[in-house]
């Protein structure tokens, strides 16, 4: 067995990186009946998932996720990629892993702002698939943070159940794998006006965007504000951000935003697609959404943003850490 360390951290899913580990796999000599295996977070499943879809046409590779997006989300599936400067995950393939193995001991490992950025992503499994699973977490997600393993187990469980079955009937995302991006549009675009830097870690624009995504379809009268009242409740209950409030330093305006947005992936003949809301657990991709709405409502966020911003820099209270 041979190992390469990589560095933690977004930078990592670059061409850079692709390179050298392709590079070191073929001087190691590795053959294609080898077996590669992706001990990391999510950026390491993706890198390596990558490079083993593409090394000699493809060998095989397992995924050992360490952080709780890994476990939850990215290590499930068979999405591999890198990022562009274009945008996130833009580069890739569908490669599937041929065994996960989570071991939810190694949550404890985790920084409390990496375990509850994986939370984003628990949160967005009951919002997109089971109500009566975020009605769960409404009741154990302290729990779960606090380190109750039970708790821990169960939430990692549910959110597999809930993915392996939308990503067995649609493993391209020809159709309802889309489901899985619920917040993702709102969430790729921040995570690009913020350099993929710490300034937002991916599971906490996950949460953002699930908010502006419940905001958005609550204003389209598609379901009910209590509901995104709910999401946001639930939220800060965990010590979450739920608002742009909560991105430190400065943003691009709302067109600058939409102009991001405009390389997500659910891009079709030039049409933006979002997940929408018809309630907590009932979620519906379509691209039947007017550039205004979503316009109005990333201007309204980032008039907060700025509000806070600059009360930050007054030296007033904020939310900024
Ligand atoms: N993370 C979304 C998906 O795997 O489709």
């Amino acid at each position: 067995m041979v190992a390469l360390t990589l560095p933690a951290g977004e930078a990592t899913k670059s061409w850079l990186y692709l390179t050298q580990t392709v590079e070191w796999l073929l001087q190691e000599r590795v053959e294609r009946c080898d077996v590669m295996i992706a001990l990391g977070g999510g950026v390491i499943g993706d890198l390596v998932g990558f490079a083993a879809a593409i090394l000699r046409r493809g060998i095989r590779f397992v995924q050992i996720p360490t952080s709780l997006l890994a476990q939850v989300d990215s290590s499930v599936g068979g999405k591999t990629g890198i990022n562009a400067p274009q945008g996130k995950n833009l580069i890739g393939t569908f490669h599937q892993p041929i065994h996960v193995l989570a071991d939810t001991d190694v949550l404890a490992t985790l920084t409390p702002r990496d375990f509850m950025a994986g939370y984003g992503e628990v949160v967005k499994y009951g919002l997109l698939g089971d109500e009566v699973f975020f009605d769960w977490l409404e009741t154990h997600g302290a729990a779960v943070a606090a380190g109750d393993m039970a708790a821990r187990v169960h939430a990692v469980t549910r959110s597999v159940e809930i993915k392996a079955g939308i990503v067995a009937r649609d493993e391209t995302e020809q159709g309802d794998r889309a489901l899985l991006n619920l917040g993702h549009t709102f969430c790729h675009a921040l995570e690009a006006a913020t350099g993929y830097s710490d300034r937002l870690l991916h599971g906490e624009g996950v949460a953002i965007g699930c908010v502006l995504a419940f905001e958005l379809s609550a204003r389209l009268g598609l379901c009910a504000q209590e509901d995104t009242s709910r999401v946001r409740a639930h939220l800060r209950a965990m010590v979450m951000e739920t608002d742009l409030s909560g991105i430190p330093g400065s943003l691009p305006d709302a067109d600058a935003l939409l102009a991001l947005m405009a390389q997500d992936k659910k891009v079709i003949d030039g049409t933006l697609r979002f997940i929408l809301a018809r309630r907590i657990g009932e979620v519906f991709v379509t691209s039947d959404v007017p550039r205004d709405a979503v316009r109005g409502i990333l201007a309204d966020a980032l008039a907060w943003h700025g509000q806070a911003l600059s009360s930050y820099c007054s030296g007033a209270t904020s939310s900024f850490q």
